[in-house]
């Protein structure tokens, strides 16, 4: 196809790609997540409000994760990255680590990860595969004792590292999109960025991104299929 391997691939996804490891997409849920409305749980005011609720919330999403596996799709872009070296970068929307777990190693968590937390005083991150599901169970941190929430970037917060995703951005002569919906910012700009720095711009997924018309190709279909076939070219 389109790319080849003097190509800087720069892959931003979202949460389609890891819809058939059976993990519920947001807006394809009729915007709940598996039941909660999104201010009830992935918010600051939320985290103020009841702490519980998030945590469980949370809990469940973890989980599901765990008992997750990688698809084709994430597997295929652990294959690029293997060919590409350092002329690939993923960044993903996403919080599930089926990434990694098919193999990728440059990996950038936008929205931050399911199996980190974070302490909400002294702002220490550490791995956490833990569920809290009750009120007596709610985590401390054991270095200043403060409450640890999620390691999440919730609506109304700034993603993490965005210098770098700039970076990488700057760089990227194809920007590859896949599942994500495009209604969410700063993510749903990058195509218009990547665009505006010359980039050729390829969005995959079953239905067409709200933000269709930065895209030079749009491929309707599943991630498991559309992305084995994107081969790369020498
Ligand atoms: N292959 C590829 N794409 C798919 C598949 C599939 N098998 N199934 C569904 N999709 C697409 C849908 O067509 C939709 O466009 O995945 C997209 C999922 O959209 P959203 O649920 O809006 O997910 P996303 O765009 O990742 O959400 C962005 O918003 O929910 C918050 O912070 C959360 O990171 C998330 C952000």
């Amino acid at each position: 196809m389109l790319i080849t391997a003097n190509d800087r691939l720069f892959v931003l996804t979202g949460a389609g790609i890891s819809a058939e490891s059976g993990l519920a997409t947001f807006r394809g849920s009729g915007g709940l997540w598996n039941g909660y409305r999104v201010e009830e749980v992935a918010t600051p005011e939320a985290w103020q409000h009841d702490p519980l609720l998030v945590w469980r919330f949370y809990s469940m999403r973890r989980r599901d994760a765990l008992a997750a596996q990688p698809n084709a799709a994430h597997l295929a872009l652990a294959s690029y990255e293997q060919q590409l070296g350092d002329r690939f970068y993923l960044c993903t929307q996403n919080v599930d680590d089926l990434h990694e777990r098919a193999g990728s190693v440059r990996v950038h968590h936008m929205h931050g990860t399911l199996f980190q937390s974070r302490c909400t005083r002294c702002d220490r991150v550490f791995p956490d595969q833990s569920f809290y599901e009750s009120a007596a169970a709610l985590p401390a941190c054991s270095s200043c004792g403060a409450p640890v929430r999620p390691h999440i970037v919730w609506f109304g917060e700034i993603p993490l590292d965005m210098d770098a995703i700039d970076r990488q951005l700057n760089r990227a002569t194809v920007l590859l999109v896949v599942g994500t919906s495009g209604s969410v910012y700063p993510a749903a700009g990058f195509v218009h960025i990547a665009r505006q720095r010359g980039a050729c711009t390829i969005y995959i997924g079953p239905e067409e991104p709200l933000n269709n018309g930065a895209f030079d190709q749009i491929l309707l279909g599943a991630a498991t299929e559309a992305l084995p076939a994107l081969l790369l070219h020498a």
